[in-house]
């Protein structure tokens, strides 16, 4: 990798966290905080991400992954994610969900950010969840520990604008580069069959810049970019780094998890995909090790 060339890029962040503590909630509630977003509209196209904007910084959302794209994207070796904000609910405290998402960010490597939410019920004990974190080892600044915790509403809107601050800052210190002059590699985040578009994915760019044009190898599909629309439902010509794109032009819909990667020519995504349907689909990484690559050589 030319370090020379890798350059800041943005935070992607996904929501974690038990049923029904706040998740969808809260990222709404961080989506309706993006000026930007109203000032389009007001009607969000969604793709399964969403880039906000704060003090001219952008963060990438993601959708809460299931826990399934979540792991086959584990499998692959390719985390999505650099901070997961751990969503426990004030009323409710640290839940089997809790545990398990806590588990999951653990071995992903991934930041945690707590967000204590639902502050603005008269049930909520914001000092009872970070006591019971503790035996998560997830302890907050002011008992000794690392951890950073944000108390939040998703009903009052109120810690968004600090939990938003903390994500940056956190990104700040975790030193996110990429080099956007390079060919394209990403993660499928969802894909379709659409009647009238064809394969319709939803990739997240984490290396290079996507162009419309390219030729693009995603799992064991392959195509042309057609055309690519950002978070917001404009279209684009290029994505960098961190960036979600809605692209146009596979022959086939990838899974969710999936490696996409930019090829010098439509030969050389045809071979790249075929090489995946030879090895199976989920292999992709195993594949790589073979030719004594790791995905970081993608
Ligand atoms: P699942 O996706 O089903 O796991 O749930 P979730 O974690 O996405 O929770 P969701 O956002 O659906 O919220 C669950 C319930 O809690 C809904 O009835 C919300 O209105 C409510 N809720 C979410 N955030 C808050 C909050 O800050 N305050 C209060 N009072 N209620 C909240
Ligand atoms: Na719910
Ligand atoms: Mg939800």
């Amino acid at each position: 990798e030319d370090t020379e060339a890798m350059v800041k890029r943005p935070p992607v962040v996904c929501v974690m966290g038990h049923v029904d503590h706040g998740k969808t909630s809260l990222l709404d509630a961080i989506r309706d905080s993006n000026v930007i977003d109203r000032e389009a509209g007001g009607i969000t196209q969604h793709i399964g991400a969403s880039v906000v904007e704060v003090n001219g910084e952008k963060i990438t959302f993601l959708d809460t992954p299931g826990h399934e794209a979540f792991t086959a994207m584990r499998m692959r070796g390719a985390n999505s994610t650099d901070i997961a904000i751990l969503v426990v609910a004030a009323d409710d405290g640290v839940m089997p969900q809790t545990i398990e998402a806590i588990n999951h960010a653990k071995a992903a490597e991934i930041e945690i950010v707590v967000a204590i939410n639902k502050v603005d019920k008269p049930s909520a004990n914001v000092e009872r969840v970070k006591q019971e974190l503790t035996e998560y080892e997830l302890i907050p600044e002011d008992w000794g520990g690392s951890t950073i915790f944000v108390p939040v509403s998703a009903h009052t809107k109120e810690g968004i604008p600090e939990l938003l601050e903390m994500i940056l800052l956190t990104a700040e210190v975790m030193e996110l580069k990429a080099n956007p002059e390079r060919n394209a590699r990403g993660l499928v985040i969802e894909a379709e069959l659409d009647k009238g578009k064809g394969a319709v994915a939803t990739v997240l760019v984490q290396k290079g810049t996507l162009h419309v044009g390219d030729s693009i190898a995603a799992g064991s599909s392959h195509g042309r970019v057609r055309a690519m629309m950002d978070d917001k439902g404009r279209r684009v010509k290029t994505a960098g780094p961190s960036m979600p794109v809605e692209i146009l032009g596979l022959n086939d819909v990838p899974n969710a998890g999936e490696v996409f990667v930019g090829c010098e020519n439509e030969k050389e995504a045809r071979s790249f995909a075929e090489t995946f349907i030879s090895q199976g689909r989920v292999n992709m990484l195993a594949d790589t090790k073979s030719k004594n690559m790791s995905l970081d050589d993608l």
